[in-house]
């Protein structure tokens, strides 16, 4: 898929494959993690089922027993055929991208024509048992607002949560302006305009949705990063697939793991790493892009191809 909002451009810079974490590297870093307090890992993209055996490595994750959640982010489309063993290896909760209900604004918005098999990968894991499954959806002006309530309809009648994402400027997205923008108080608003009062619920996790409730208490969520970022409560690191540690979606540099664990560096020496870098972080990446005045994209091409780890797809959504 080569969706407008992350991978626009015809090109891309690829990392070389022997810079890529192995399974075995992944799994002990996020050994390391556990051990400092971390306890629910996502495995985003890019796309995550692309990585020949994926399984493999949710049942390598599952092993640790502080890392009780366990949860992916997919474009749906091999989902289909992996989800049963997904399920099997201990992973619970997925999420799913779908940003428009007709295959013929795929073909054109994200360059697919497999819009029957995202449907089928929905499907396929609400059958293989998984109690949580969502539906995220970058909703963008003038190509899919307009769909918002068939979105939250479809999702309804699935038993699904919807979550709306603001287009955000990071990493990427060299297509974005603040005018594509559809704000979160404009899809409550296209929401409440169907179905009368939205009430807002309150939180009592760190997740990055604010979600609301319908009167017949359907539930959809909001990630309003780009009008109202939530860095102050963000608590997410990420590690690129060649094993960058980010504090940051936007961040500009980050540490580098997978020279740490190949020169040999034992546990403990990676976790002070990780824990002198974390203790220390002040980023609020999102913040300070909705501080400017002037706001356009994050990163030029040329600044991408430089350095692929500042791409959206390589770092993970
Ligand atoms: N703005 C908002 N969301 C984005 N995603 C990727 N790029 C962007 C962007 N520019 C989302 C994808 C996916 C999640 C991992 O990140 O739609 O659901």
């Amino acid at each position: 898929m080569r969706c407008r909002y992350c991978m626009p451009e015809a090109e891309y810079v690829w990392l070389p494959r022997e810079s890529i974490l192995s399974f075995e590297e992944i799994d002990r870093v996020a050994g390391i993690f556990a051990g400092l307090g971390v306890s629910k890992v996502r495995l985003t993209g890019g796309e995550p089922l692309l990585r020949h055996d994926l399984p493999k490595l949710v049942a390598l994750l599952a092993r640790h027993a502080a890392l009780n959640d366990l949860a992916l982010t997919t474009n749906g489309i091999l989902l289909g055929r992996e989800a049963g063993r997904l399920y099997a290896a201990g992973l619970r909760r997925v999420t799913v991208s779908l940003d428009t209900l007709r295959p013929e604004r795929m073909a054109e918005f994200a360059r697919s024509q497999r819009h029957a098999d995202v449907i089928a990968g929905i499907d396929a894991a609400v059958a293989a048992g998984f109690g949580s499954v969502k539906l995220n959806t970058v909703i963008i002006r003038g190509y899919n607002d307009d769909e918002i309530v068939d979105l939250l309809e479809f999702a309804r009648g699935r038993g699904l949560e919807a979550r709306f994402i603001e287009y955000m400027d990071v990493g990427g997205a060299t297509g974005w302006s603040m005018d594509q923008v559809f704000s979160q108080r404009e899809i409550v608003a296209a929401i409440a305009g169907r179905y009368g009062p939205v009430r807002p619920l309150h939180q009592s996790t760190w997740a990055p949705a604010e979600r609301f409730a319908l009167a017949d208490g359907t539930v959809f969520g909001v990630i309003a990063s780009t009008t109202a970022p939530f860095c102050r409560t963000c608590d997410r690191g990420r590690l690129t697939a060649d094993g960058t540690f980010l504090l940051c979606l936007y961040g500009e540099r980050g540490l580098d793991l997978r020279e740490l664990l190949r020169l040999g560096a034992d546990d403990t020496a990676v976790a002070a790493e990780i824990a002198a870098l974390w203790s220390a972080r002040t980023d609020r990446g999102a913040e300070e892009r909705a501080e400017l005045a002037e706001r356009g994209v994050l990163h030029r091409i040329e600044s991408l191809r430089a350095d692929p780890r500042r791409e959206m797809h390589t770092r993970g959504g």
